[in-house]
């Protein structure tokens, strides 16, 4: 299996997610990391904005390619060809959700193996939430963005 998936929301990325797609392209060959629409998550940055940040954010991952989707993860799996789904393991809390999706998507599809990396303790506490929220309320929080990252939540909110 020479193919990784990592899927999410994206809604900035992070450096922990990062961190997973990065540590993704060193096991894998290829990884596609796939931007999910959610809509039902009324998400900050429209579904391009997030695709063009994680290009922008993954362009020094020579094997790392990013792609928009807006239907079943599985299916966008499948469409792929042999390939793995790698998510990123912060917390027990991500354990529980994760145990429901993984247990959906093995009754949607049993040919997709989800595999998980977990996320090293400087990045345990981040998530785009946590960014989005000291963003809005002007801290700092360029340590947990790339630079374009920064200069789109500063669009969104202006500076402090
Ligand atoms: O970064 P997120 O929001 O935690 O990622 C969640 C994501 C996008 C991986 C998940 O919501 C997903 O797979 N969405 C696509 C629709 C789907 O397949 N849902 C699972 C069936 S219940």
């Amino acid at each position: 299996m020479k193919r990784a998936i990592v899927p999410g929301t994206f809604d900035p990325v992070t450096e922990g997610h990062l961190d997973v797609i990065r540590r993704a392209s060193q096991i894998f060959g290829e990884v596609v990391v796939a931007v999910a629409e959610s809509p039902g998550k009324g998400p900050l940055f429209s579904h391009e904005e997030r695709v063009e940040l994680v290009r922008q954010s993954t362009a020094d991952m020579p094997n790392v390619g990013v792609e928009p989707f807006d239907g079943l993860l599985v299916e966008f799996a499948q469409s792929r060809g042999p390939s793995v789904v790698v998510k990123g393991l912060r917390a027990i809390t991500d354990f529980e959700y994760e145990f429901q999706m993984n247990a959906l998507n093995y009754e949607l599809s049993n040919e997709i193996e989800t595999l998980f990396i977990m996320s090293p303790p400087k990045f345990m506490y981040l998530s785009s939430s946590v960014v989005k929220e000291i963003a809005r309320l002007g801290g700092a929080f360029s340590q947990f963005v790339t630079p374009c990252v920064e200069e789109a939540l500063v669009r969104k909110f202006g500076r402090g």
